[in-house]
């Protein structure tokens, strides 16, 4: 493909020029110790700031519950970065640190929040009213953590007046946003007392990815592609997400969550959104989420009578990952030894709507798999019997596009072309877009961005209350019908390899198979 430089007449188009106003705020982060914060809110928040991205003044206070000085909590956090492999370098970090303060105080402490009041008091007007409150917790200490700001008058519904000219404190709350149905309907209820809906964030990071932005991009500024955009055209479409992680460290939460509430109620159906959704009426945050909300809710209801034949799921047993020998889930810690939770969960859906009426969607995705990849795959419909396909029959390959969102950014069209030499021979071939040949290295962390978007008053990449319990809704009867029933022998899966058999018996008895950009395509024998 031509490079940006070779193109006959560069067009770009700058669209976020308007949005991003930055007024200096305060950005106060609950569970400041965790592995969250210093892994990613802080290296973002520290680049952002290294590239001139945050308003001037802006602090960030860390409120967790070990007493130590700002001071401390600074050698920490420098500590915790840079023993990591980090792109930032000392300068940046010194020039940063100065912004970050802590507040110690036990989450359900009521005199804790009015000294975070008291601190914030301290840091002068602006400062003081233009807040953000970044949950990175537990789950199940959100609501008690709102309750208690809006206890201490930290954080209250907006009603026009005050700070960030009226609209009030931000709240930004990690996932999972509940466990299932119910109890997200219940944490809404609890954070919209004290909270407006404009004013919560909740966080997908997916949707911070540059790639999964480029979804919308990619559909809606070309005719080519969008034109073959539906069922007259595509046959399936598979999402997949695999990890060659395992659960090490995070049993406990994984115990509960396994891959289903993990992966698949987030990341996989917001990325299934971006993909099959119907153009937005404009691209305000509003218009964006209406349409996620639309296609989510056109997702034929699972019955639990047919979750057995359209969802598979599997748990990892010892194997190897990269030649190195590790243990199966069941060995993990923290992990009960008979346990049944689901590590790999492969389905199938359909979705009910004009556009996509009959296509099948599969989704995967899995720990301790042999990639770590993250890829959507449009499965276009094969061309009819006649001409090369009826002599070729099932081994013309049909057309196939594939949107890599990680690793290896970038998109692969594949169509067939004869392979050179005096022999008729089709092969399959590839065009590829690829980020890091065409832009460079540089692809923003998903916190980055979606950090930014919190400071700059801009939800289009955050989950609406509706989105959130459609998208419950959508996996709780496949949860349900899994309930007591024990995992079969034959969802076991030894690492390293790409889950039960059962997930590629999902789509072989379509005729369909799993496919990704790394299978190789064949190379033509020479004449
Ligand atoms: C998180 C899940 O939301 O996403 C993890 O809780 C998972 O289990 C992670 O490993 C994957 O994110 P990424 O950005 O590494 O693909």
């Amino acid at each position: 493909m031509e490079s940006v430089e070779q193109l006959d007449e560069i067009m770009s188009c700058r669209l976020d020029t308007g949005r991003r106003t930055v007024k200096p705020c305060t950005v106060v982060i609950f569970g400041a110790s965790g592995d969250l914060t210093a892994r990613k809110l802080i290296p973002a928040l520290c680049h952002l700031c290294a590239q001139g991205q945050l308003p001037y003044p802006f602090r960030i206070v860390g409120f967790a519950r070990r007493p130590k000085t700002s001071e401390a909590w600074r050698a920490e956090l420098r500590e915790a970065i840079f023993s990591r492999t980090s792109e930032l370098d000392a300068a940046q970090w010194e020039a940063f640190a100065p912004h970050l303060f802590y507040c110690t105080g036990e989450f359900g402490d009521a005199a804790a929040y009015r000294n975070l009041g008291a601190q914030l008091d301290g840091f002068g007007a602006e400062l003081r009213h233009n807040l953000i409150f970044y949950l990175a917790t537990a789950p199940g200490q959100f609501a008690e953590i709102a309750e208690h700001l809006h206890g201490a008058g930290l954080l209250a519904r907006s009603d026009g007046s005050g700070d960030w000219s009226g609209d009030g404190p931000r709240l930004v709350v990690e996932k999972p946003f509940g466990h299932d149905l119910a109890s997200a309907q219940k944490l809404n209820r609890e954070l919209t007392r004290m909270a407006s809906e404009k004013q919560i964030y909740r966080i997908d990071h997916y949707l911070g990815k540059e790639t999964v932005q480029n979804i919308l991009m990619f559909r809606f500024s070309n005719s080519v592609f969008e034109e073959l955009w539906s069922r007259q055209s595509v046959e399936q479409v598979q999402i997949t997400v695999s990890e060659k992680l395992g659960v090490a460290g995070r049993g406990e939460y994984y115990e509960d969550a396994g891959a289903l509430r993990d992966m698949v109620q987030n990341h996989l159906l917001q990325v299934l959104a971006l993909v099959a959704m119907e153009p937005p009426v404009s691209l305000e945050a509003e218009a964006v989420r209406d349409e996620k909300v639309k296609l989510l809710k056109s997702i034929r209801p699972f019955e639990t009578a047919q979750v057995a034949s359209s969802v598979v799921r599997g748990q990892y047993a010892a194997g190897e990952i990269d030649g190195a020998k590790v243990p199966g889930y069941r060995q993990e810690p923290k992990v009960k030894p008979d346990s049944n939770t689901e590590t790999y969960v492969a389905l199938r859906l359909l979705v009910d709507n004009w556009r996509w009426s009959g296509v099948p969607f599969y989704l995967r995705t899995g720990k301790r798999m042999p990639a770590s990849t993250s890829e959507v795959r449009i499965q276009f419909r094969p061309t009819p019997h006649v001409l090369f396909a009826a002599q070729c029959g099932k081994n013309l390959d049909a057309n196939s596009l594939t949107l890599r969102l990680q690793p290896n950014e970038g998109i692969t069209l594949r169509f067939n072309g004869k392979a050179p030499g005096i022999n008729m021979e089709i092969v399959p071939v590839r065009m590829q877009f690829d980020y890091h040949s065409e832009f460079g290295a540089y692809t923003p962390e998903a916190y980055q961005r979606l950090l930014l978007e919190v400071i700059a008053n801009d939800s289009t990449n955050f989950i609406r209350r509706d989105v959130v319990e459609t998208s419950w809704s959508i996996v709780d009867p496949i949860r349900q019908a899994w309930a007591g029933q024990p995992l079969a022998e034959t969802a076991f899966y030894p690492a390293g390899t790409w889950g039960p058999p059962a997930a590629d018996e999902l789509l072989a008895r379509r005729g369909h198979k799993w496919r990704m950009t790394s299978d190789v395509a064949p190379k033509p024998e020479k004449a």
